[in-house]
């Protein structure tokens, strides 16, 4: 069965920690969907791990979709998230309702990921009375990377943590489902993840978050980048460069193909 927004919230009401990872296709989706992955982002990240930029700015709502359409073709039980790019919710809280709506309905989104605090609660309203559900993100929100002169840590200051906390329960009280908090430090998502009734996901927050999330291709070592806080599960670099070697070795050396995987 399809898990919904209630789920999720349902999930930190009965203590059970909670999944999230990225996908951007179909065959990564259907894979972290039969691992029996909460949630799955199509996140704008498919701007540097995918398509090779060095921020997610790049991202048009066109890509967002595609690669929503992608990833929801191939799941049959997580939730599917699909996030606003940069540029298509900050211009008026109607823009970013038309584009939540584009998400949902081409994209096959279930609910949509947005990026910011208080600024954005007149957007928030507006999507979730068009019916769809809304996940917030604050801490190191990477759309406001010029702002904030690079990708770093959040927070760290009494006046920036209280300022996120405050932003923490504007979002609540808007009515989003739950709150990706990113690169914050740990005492601060946990005071957070403890004052609010949503679930928070963390991505760099410490293990007091209701719910973890992960870029996938850095936790599977398929992207050279990686973070401190991200784990390694796997060196999928490591091993597809491997692959490859061989392959090419075995056609240069006429190993392969030989008959076995040839027509009579
Ligand atoms: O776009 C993304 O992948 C994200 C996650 C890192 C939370 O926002």
């Amino acid at each position: 069965m399809k898990k919904t927004a209630l789920d999720i919230i349902e999930m930190k009401n009965k203590g059970k920690k909670i999944t999230m990872l990225t996908a951007y296709d179909y065959v990564l989706g259907s894979i972290l969907d039969e691992a029996g992955t909460d949630m799955l982002l199509v996140g704008d990240t498919m701007g540097m791990v995918v398509h090779g930029h060095s921020t997610t700015l790049p991202v048009t709502l066109e890509d967002s979709i595609r690669h929503t359409q992608a990833v929801a073709r191939g799941v049959k039980s997580a939730m599917v998230i699909g996030d606003l790019p940069f540029g298509t919710f900050q211009v008026s809280a109607e823009e970013a309702v038309r584009n939540a709506i584009k998400l949902v309905k081409y994209g096959n989104a279930e609910t949509i990921k947005l990026e910011g605090g208080s600024e954005r609660i007149p957007a928030i309203k507006g999507i979730l009375d068009a019916g769809i559900p809304v996940m917030g993100h604050l801490g190191l929100t990477p759309q406001s990377v010029h702002r904030f002169g690079g990708f770093k840590i959040q927070g760290r200051t009494e006046e920036t943590a209280k300022f996120i906390l405050e932003e923490s329960k504007n979002l609540e009280e808007a009515g989003i489902f739950s709150l990706v908090l990113e690169a914050i430090p740990w005492k601060v998502a946990k005071m957070i993840t403890e004052s609010l009734s949503i679930p928070t996901i963390g991505i760099g927050a410490g293990p007091y978050c209701d719910g973890q999330v992960l870029v996938t291709y850095d936790m599977l070592g398929y992207f050279d980048f990686k973070a401190k806080f991200v784990k390694r599960y796997l060196n999928l670099k490591e091993q597809i460069l491997k692959a490859i070697q061989e392959y090419n070795r075995e056609v240069r050396e006429g190993i392969f193909p030989d008959t076995s995987y040839s027509y009579e």
